[in-house]
């Protein structure tokens, strides 16, 4: 039996997933996402082009793999559409070889009302979601309210009904003021062109790929510290985006997980509220946000932006059981003089190198400080090329982290990726 690989994000999201899942999808046979739905926002540049996908998995450039929504991810069927009638007007036809898990719950509109409701309400202590009905919809699934893709094919209209009903009640009882109608029926439409997707058993399909030993790729979704138990709740997201997620979200048995492969920045970035120990409000924050273009895709909220932090990604690599690192945005570094590195976070009087799960607003981290490169490393093609300074930055991190950097991407671009001769593809 063949293993699964996972691809994990260590940080807030936004680390560059999208752009290392295409990289990596001519060596394996299906790729595969298993949490998370539109919330995402997974760019891909290539041949002058440039793609955001928020559901379909990034595998679908490569050489007509085939891609699977896993039963963990939530499914609005709109989003779904204009992404997938984007990709067909491009000549990728994905009809034949994108399958959905039947279990995948389903993003209703009210989901959305509802989630910017809930937010509404909180004031200054709202999450800053991205507004696309996630928490709804996972709440819905969790108490056993939810609807499923495969609902779709008996008898739906009545599920639909009685699921709208209920979130109207809700919606009356905050005094919550909205019109669906226009949305309702774009999101009715969707649900027939959604019918002409293969719809799955997906567990069954995973399992019997590996059984043929069938490479897959999981591609995670957010990041690890915005996963719903490990996270900086409750600034999270509403599902397990850690590589355990995996084996849930899509049906693996977790002595069938292989490579996991962590992807983090070369600095630090998070969109909407909570805590960031490392986060800079200054000059040089403002810097990294312009020269790392660091505006969300989904939202174009601007992100903010700071240090690399070694206490988080520590934490990350232990929940997720990381075996390769792969380090994004180095070039973005390259304008700096020095680069400073979180070691460990002062929190009152003492000294920890561990993630609290409290306390955020008093941390004050420690930096260790490195030389800058302070030269252009886009265009380089192998690691031989890579100034000395960019070197000691990766022995640095190497040796804190105890993992080894195997891909190390120096620009948006596919071909702006530089593999490392540690790479270890099973
Ligand atoms: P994802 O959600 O993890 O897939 O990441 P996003 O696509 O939301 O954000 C990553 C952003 O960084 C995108 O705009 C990418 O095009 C861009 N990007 C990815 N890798 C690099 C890199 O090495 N250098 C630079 N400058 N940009 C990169
Ligand atoms: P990718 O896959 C960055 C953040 C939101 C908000 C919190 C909860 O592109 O890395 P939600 O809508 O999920 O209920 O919002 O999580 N968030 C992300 N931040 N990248 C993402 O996805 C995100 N998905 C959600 O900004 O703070
Ligand atoms: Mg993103």
């Amino acid at each position: 039996m063949k293993k699964t690989d996972i691809l994990i994000g260590l940080q807030w999201g936004d680390e560059g997933k999208g752009k290392i899942v295409d990289v990596l999808t001519p060596h394996y046979d299906v790729i595969a996402r298993f949490q998370g739905g539109p919330n995402a926002g997974h760019t891909l540049k290539f041949n002058g082009e440039k793609y955001i996908l928020r559901s379909i998995p990034s595998g679908i450039f490569q050489g007509g793999k085939i891609n699977v929504i896993g039963n963990g991810v939530v499914l609005d069927p709109l989003t779904f559409k204009e992404e997938a009638e984007a990709l067909a007007n491009n000549g990728i036809d994905l009809t034949k070889r994108l399958f959905i898990s039947k279990k995948t719950h389903l993003i209703l509109p009210t989901h959305r009302i509802l989630d910017v409701a809930y937010e509404a309400t909180k004031g200054n202590e709202k999450i800053g979601t991205t507004g696309r009905g996630i928490g709804p919809a996972y709440s819905d699934k969790i108490s056993r309210n939810g609807l499923r893709t495969g609902d779709i094919l008996n008898n739906f209209e009545t599920k639909y009904t009685a699921a709208k009903s209920r979130h109207e009640t809700i919606l009356k009882s905050m005094n919550y003021h909205y019109d669906i109608a226009e949305l309702e029926e774009k999101w009715l439409q969707s649900i027939e062109y959604l019918k002409q997707f293969k719809l799955i058993e997906g567990e069954y399909f995973i399992n019997q790929s590996l059984k043929k030993y069938k490479s897959i790729l999981a591609e995670g979704a957010q990041g690890t510290l915005l996963d719903i138990d490990f996270g900086s709740y409750p600034f999270v997201t509403s599902s397990n985006t850690i590589s355990a997620g995996c084996a849930t979200g899509l049906g693996i048995a977790p002595q069938n997980i292989g490579e996991v492969y962590g992807i983090f920045k070369a600095y630090c970035t998070r969109v909407g509220s909570g805590p960031f120990p490392t986060e800079l409000f200054d000059e040089t924050g403002y810097k990294m946000c312009e020269i790392g273009n660091e505006f969300g895709s989904v939202t174009g909220r601007q992100r903010r932006c700071g240090w690399i932090d070694i206490v988080a990604l520590k934490y990350s690599i232990m929940i997720n059981g990381v075996t390769q690192l792969i380090m994004m945005k180095s070039d973005v570094l390259s304008h700096f003089d020095t680069i400073k590195i979180a070691v460990a976070y002062k929190i009152g009087s003492n000294i920890t190198e561990e993630f609290p799960s409290d306390f955020y607003e008093n941390i004050e981290p420690i930096y260790t400080e490195l030389p800058g490169w302070k030269s252009d490393i886009t265009k380089i093609s192998s690691e031989n090329e890579f100034p000395e300074e960019l070197n000691l930055f990766i022995q640095f991190l190497e040796n804190e982290l105890k993992i080894p950097i195997v891909i190390v991407s120096v620009g948006p671009d596919r071909k702006q990726t530089i593999i490392r001769e540690s790479f270890n593809l099973q």
